[in-house]
């Protein structure tokens, strides 16, 4: 789907420990839920940034692939009976009903350090040292309790409860439990450029935000409208546990307006790169337009 489909499937692939090295049950797993059919977008937005701003490609791969760690082991965990104890992921069974929960918990765990481990360290990404903890900081960041997992714990909270969340609440969900990761995924390879000008960065801070919502919110909308196949998870879901979503909260056309009106303010603050942004533009308008 991607122009880097390929790049980034082989990239994981090296990256990820052998499934032949002990612990081999632990290694299958972890390579079973990174390598099946996910659609890479936060590989391409990282791709698509670092391009955009001169980064040579043979420097993203590790970030790419760090991203899509985290991204992978949020999946898993997410899958989780405590969390949203679904049994299908990527067109088949989730991890922990392919191997077991214990399992799958380990597996995410060794997924989330492994992408510190390759920021760290990995030499493809020829970083400084100062570079390389910024790198970590951001991705860090995006991921703890101001990110991603603070989401997670919020969506949580918010499901099947009594007490109906606000709009502001509603978003705020979405922009840490997805949003920070995407936004982590333009923002780092874009920091390998040292001399981003104050404009820019907050332009392209202000891109990250709005299209991670705008991912979100058509995530929610292709639960209530998709189909299972498609998807290769089980639609209908959000509806079934009583998750607090954009359709479940405003309808289904608000959503769409909502959707479309973060994709515009993304695409007004990409105006600042008339060229060099192109590949970023198809890719907000992948995630807009999606079906999967
Ligand atoms: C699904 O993400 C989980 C969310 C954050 C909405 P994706 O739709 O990117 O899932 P994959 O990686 O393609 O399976
Ligand atoms: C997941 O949101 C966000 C994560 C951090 C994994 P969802 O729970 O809506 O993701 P799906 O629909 O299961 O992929
Ligand atoms: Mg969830
Ligand atoms: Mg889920
Ligand atoms: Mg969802």
């Amino acid at each position: 789907m991607f122009q880097h489909i390929s790049r980034i499937q082989s990239a994981l692939d090296t990256r990820l420990p052998s499934a032949d090295a002990n612990p081999q049950r632990l290694h299958q797993a972890i390579r079973y839920a990174v390598l099946g059919n996910g659609k890479r977008v936060r590989p391409a937005l990282v791709y698509a940034s670092g391009l955009a701003f001169g980064i040579d490609i043979e420097r993203l791969d590790g970030i790419a692939c760090a991203v899509e760690m985290i991204h992978a082991y949020s999946l898993i965990h997410d899958d989780l009976p405590a969390m949203d104890n679904d049994d299908l992921r990527r067109g088949r069974a989730t991890c922990h009903i392919e191997f077991d929960e214990a399992t799958a918990i380990l597996a995410g765990d060794a997924l989330q350090v492994l992408a510190f481990e390759i920021l760290a360290s990995d030499s493809t990404i020829q970083a400084t040292a100062e570079q390389r903890l910024e790198l970590v900081k951001l991705l860090s960041h995006a991921s703890g309790t101001f990110g991603m997992a603070g989401g997670q714990y919020f969506d949580l909270a918010a499901t099947n409860s009594n007490k109906e969340i606000s709009f502001k609440e509603l978003e705020q969900i979405h922009a840490l439990k997805t949003g920070a990761l995407i936004e982590a995924a333009i923002r780092m390879p874009a920091f390998l450029k040292n001399n981003l000008n104050e404009n820019e960065r907050i332009n392209l801070e202000i891109f990250s935000r709005e299209i991670g919502i705008a991912f979100q919110i058509q995530d929610d909308i292709l639960d209530e409208i998709g189909d299972t196949e498609t998807l290769g998870k089980n639609a209908g879901a959000d509806r079934e546990l009583g998750k607090a979503t954009y359709p479940a909260l405003l309808g289904l056309d608000k959503s769409r307006e909502l959707r479309d009106e973060h994709f515009r303010i993304a695409l007004e603050a990409l105006e600042q790169f008339p060229t060099e942004a192109e590949a970023l533009r198809d890719l907000a308008q992948f995630i807009v337009e999606r079906e999967q």
